[in-house]
């Protein structure tokens, strides 16, 4: 990151990142002349493997690129979190090269619990998944990845600390990673084989999103945060309004919010389900970067936005916010003057109730009135400014002789956090008021919250949490415990009143002299008045150098990892004598063919994990959840995942046939890895979720969908199913019909069923290649 060599006649010098975007970008506005362009489409586009070839070829002259293009893009870097690093790492090995062909960095973070506090649930942590950190650590040294162990910190917020920079576009291995979008960064949530195919240097293909515009105005009131801002949102698009969109924020009101503001808006554009969101860079921005010690970053992007200097026409520059009259394809009017802060919940993030609605909802849904936890931070709301905001409460709190009435937890997002939060005594007012400060990790957000209040699972009972994301189970494994979330301001006030109908705005609480005591709006200071602390940032291994000489520590009888063999290509011919495993019926997302909970230890385990394929699924001709009937053998009964172990065994491929949106929910890509590795060839349905279907396409499982839905009626499982037409269509780079032959069981009945499938030119030579990964590593 060091200033380039090359001098320029006008305007300042640039670092080579920023000359490379530069340079792009002038190729952009070549194509697209005056257009004017959102800051989204600058960074996307400015990331684009050919420029003329992507924007010109799909488009009415690049006028109506989005919705329609597929992008080929070359990312800056790849961040994973440990839990989804180990199957990349794992299909990255398989590729045989010596280093990853961009910056990565791999974040423990996932696998800690939250129990007793950091010190101990670290050390547990530690003990319980060392080797699956081992397998981390060494396969870093091996390739050069930037290793940050357990304790230092949450993906998101390590991220925002150290890689995110303006005009840069990253993945990362985890839904949340959009949080970095604050940093006006372009960076997409994905699963383990995308971000092989970025680590491996080849382009990775997107569909050009669509660009929801929300134009914020006014500014936040005392007791309102930026996470209002998205909780409203959630409320009015609903978990799938953001789908295939960028949100991207601009208007006045954005220059009131902190930095670290903007990331917690970003963060939870995932619960809307949109690619990614962004904010335009502003001094806060700047500011941000000078407080994380990175001041040659903010000079560089000030010199990025005065290049080429003066006597330039204005589409030279590349400004990191949207040019004035960018076209929206939607856009939300919010000013922030009028937000209410908003809980929302239970059990999906888009129920957003405003807090002045809370307690007439809570009585009449009979919701809990107590509230059991309050728990505070994460990678969403662990920011300087949300901390010293809520130690101004607990102060005040403090003064009154008043004490949280529910368990209080902390988790700070990153050792920097943690460091600097010691340092300036916020963390001691935490603890001397009760809180349970946990380790810098993911703990109580994602199930590996122990409870030490007695709350048994199946109780009935209601937390509050500054966190992101509340479905069912989400934080305590206890399908009855009501998650709501909310600001960290809130969480902390409602949990000194021990319930949910408390509000701070116009209730008082009694103090022990009997006092009444009313919280004054928080205080907070939006970053230390000196540079963060960075704690034992020594923790972390970084820049290392690619070392071939490691062996990667996979024990050959561990449990938790394996190393992954290549899949079979796709036969010379077209597909025969498959069979149908299960005719499913009803929902199958991908937590149904790729269940969580218990199983995510085995993530870096193909064949263990694969015990759980389709293991919640509905029989369509039994209605029983998880059976199946070996038309090989008698039809002996037997769960799903035993039926496609013992079919594997023989050798026998299969199809599983399924009804509308197979596929739904994330993007799990063990939900097409497992059922690749069990012996499927097809799957055919009504309806596929578009991240999966591509996800099956990259594991080499062609997915087809019936011409017509009713044919769905005429298969069964035990059906004889060969394809005519694949082979051709795949060979001419997806282009032509495919039917199936279907052969029912016991009557030998024959007919057959067209279908559907929408696999491209690239898709085509993965499945024909095996997989993605298997053409990847023959440098296709
Ligand atoms: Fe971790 Fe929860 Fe964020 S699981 S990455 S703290 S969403």
């Amino acid at each position: 990151r060091t200033a380039s060599t090359r001098s320029y006649t006008t305007g300042p010098l640039l670092p080579p990142a920023y000359e490379r975007l530069y340079n792009k970008y002038s190729e952009v506005r070549r194509v697209l002349g005056k257009q004017r362009l959102t800051l989204a489409e600058k960074i996307l586009y400015s990331h684009l493997n050919n420029v003329e070839e992507s924007l010109l070829s799909n488009t009415n002259n690049g006028r109506s690129i989005r919705g329609v293009a597929n992008l080929k893009l070359l990312p800056d870097r790849v961040n994973m979190q440990d839990a989804s690093a180990q199957m990349a790492l794992l299909q990255f090995m398989s590729c045989g090269l010596p280093r990853t062909a961009i910056p990565a960095s791999i974040h423990c973070d996932h696998l800690i619990i939250g129990e007793r506090g950091a010190d101990a649930d670290l050390e547990k942590g530690i003990q319980t998944n060392r080797e699956v950190f081992d397998f981390l650590e060494s396969a870093a040294r091996k390739y050069g990845i930037d290793f940050w162990p357990p304790g230092a910190g949450i993906i998101h917020q390590t991220v925002l600390e150290n890689y995110a920079l303006p005009g840069l576009m990253m993945l990362g291995t985890d839904s949340h990673s959009p949080n970095a979008g604050g940093m006006s960064t372009i960076t997409i949530g994905v699963g383990g084989a995308d971000a092989v195919e970025a680590l491996v240097g080849a382009p990775w293909e997107l569909k050009a999103p669509k660009i929801l515009g929300v134009k914020l105005t006014g500014r936040l009131g005392d007791w309102v945060t930026p996470k209002d801002l998205i909780l409203h949102l959630a409320g009015r698009l609903t978990v799938r309004g953001g789908t295939g969109y960028i949100i991207e924020y601009f208007g006045p009101g954005v220059d009131t919010f902190s930095l670290t503001g903007m990331a917690t808006v970003c963060n939870m554009g995932a619960e809307v389900g949109a690619t990614t969101s962004i904010f335009p860079y502003t001094d806060a921005s700047a500011r941000y970067l000078k407080a994380t010690r990175r001041e040659q970053a903010a000079i560089n992007a000030s010199a990025l936005q005065q290049f080429p200097g003066a006597g330039a026409s204005d589409d030279a520059f590349f400004r990191f916010r949207a040019d004035d009259g960018a076209e929206y394809d939607e856009l939300i009017e919010i000013d922030l003057s009028k937000l209410e802060p908003h809980l929302n919940g239970p059990f999906t993030p888009d129920l957003a109730t405003p807090l002045s609605q809370f307690k007439k909802t809570v009585q009449e849904q009979g919701w809990p009135e107590k509230l059991s936890a309050g728990l505070i931070g994460s990678c969403t709301n662990s920011s300087y400014e949300d901390m010293t905001r809520v130690e101004s409460l607990i102060r005040e709190a403090d003064k009154a002789g008043l004490k949280p009435k529910s368990t209080f937890y902390i988790t700070p997002g990153s050792e920097q956090i943690r460091a600097t939060l010691e340092r300036d005594g916020t963390l001691d007012t935490f603890t001397n008021a009760g809180g349970i400060v946990l380790a810098n990790q993911c703990g109580p957000c994602i199930g590996s919250f122990v409870r030490s209040d007695g709350v048994k699972k199946g109780t009935p009972n209601a937390i509050l949490t500054s966190y992101n994301r509340n479905f069912r189970g989400r934080n305590d494994g206890n399908p009855e415990t009501m998650n709501f979330l909310a600001s960290p301001e809130l969480v902390t006030a409602m949990s000194y009143a021990g319930t949910t109908t408390f509000n701070p705005l116009t209730d008082t609480l009694t103090t022990p002299s009997g006092e009444e005591f009313r919280f004054p709006a928080p205080r907070g200071r939006e970053g230390p008045e000196t540079p963060f602390d960075e704690g034992r940032k020594s923790l972390a291994v970084l820049s290392q150098e690619p070392d071939a000489s490691v062996q990667v520590a996979i024990s050959p009888t561990s449990e938790r990892l394996a190393l992954l063999e290549p899949f079979d290509p796709f036969p010379e011919s077209d597909l025969s004598g498959l069979r149908v495993l299960v005719k499913v019926t009803g929902k199958c997302t991908t937590d149904t063919i790729s269940a969580a909970g218990p199983w995510l230890k085995y993530k870096g385990h193909l064949p263990n994990i694969s015990a759980n394929t389709l293991n919640t699924a509905v029989n369509a001709e039994t209605g029983e959840v998880n059976v199946a009937y070996d038309a090989l053998d008698n039809e002996a009964q037997v769960t799903i995942p035993e039926l496609a172990e013992r079919w594997k065994k023989r050798g026998q491929p299969w199809l599983v046939v399924a009804e509308h949106n197979y596929g739904e929910g994330s993007a799990r890509e063990h939900a097409a890895l497992q059922p690749r590795y069990l012996g499927a060839r097809l799957i055919v349905c009504k309806s596929f979720a578009r991240i999966h279907e591509t996800n099956l396409k990259k594991q080499g499982v062609v997915p087809l969908t019936f011409a017509d839905p009713a044919d769905y009626d005429r298969i069964g499982a035990g059906d004889e199913v060969a394809t005519i037409g694949l082979y051709d269509m795949l060979r001419a780079g997806g282009k032509g019909d495919v039917r199936l032959r279907v052969t029912k069981k016991g009557t030998g009945e024959q007919f057959e069923v067209p279908v559907k499938h929408t696999v491209s030119e690239d898709q085509a030579k993965f499945i024909l290649a095996g997989s993605a990964l298997n053409l990847l590593a023959r440098g296709g």
